[in-house]
């Protein structure tokens, strides 16, 4: 079985991911690292060079692709994959399970501060501006991260914490 794991840009997709998929022992793979790969270049690059519109044909192919090749494994997304090109009813749709890892305004706010230069959504915005900024980009953004199959609330939790809810889930839904 494929486990996707998605949420927003520092909800600790690809970090719990590795962990998880090590634990399962099968693969782990970060779409944004994959587009990387296939592209030849950074996402920022990818951002600058030829723009979103580009960026999210492209992460839409990518991701199909995978989940169409591929039966096992971890994946994680991008903070903005479910959120275009139809890819959440895509995943639904498909053999996978969909994992939320929710996270609060405040939380996220906290762990982007420092985050930012590789980040080309949040790069120019301000200490100050970036609580409204995620708060809004959040409320926009939830429909689509609440489509998943299930839920991990994130908040204070340790990616060995997280890991452990994950493995428990999986136990139910086996
Ligand atoms: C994005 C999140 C990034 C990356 C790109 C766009 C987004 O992935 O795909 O910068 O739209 O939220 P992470 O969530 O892994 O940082």
């Amino acid at each position: 079985m494929m486990i996707v794991l998605i949420g927003y840009m520092g909800s600790g997709k690809s970090t719990v991911g590795r962990v998880f998929a090590q634990k399962l022992d099968t693969t782990f793979t970060d779409l944004d690292e994959r587009i990387e790969n296939e592209s030849n270049t950074t996402i920022s690059e990818l951002f600058k060079t030829h723009g979103t519109i580009h960026f999210r044909k492209l992460e839409s192919k990518v991701l199909r692709d995978f989940v169409e090749n591929n039966s096992e494994g971890v994946l994680a997304l991008g903070g903005g994959t479910p959120c275009y090109a139809n890819n959440m009813d895509f995943l639904n749709a498909s053999k996978v399970i969909t994992i939320y890892l929710k996270l609060s305004i405040p939380e996220l706010v906290k762990r982007l501060r420092s985050q930012k230069a590789h980040r080309p959504l949040i790069q120019n915005i301000s200490d100050a501006e970036l609580p409204e900024f995620i708060g809004k980009h959040l409320f926009e953004r939830s429909p689509f991260y609440n489509q998943a199959q299930y839920t991990i609330n994130c908040n204070y939790k340790t990616v060995e914490e997280v890991v452990l809810e994950l493995e428990n889930l999986l136990r139910q839904v086996d």
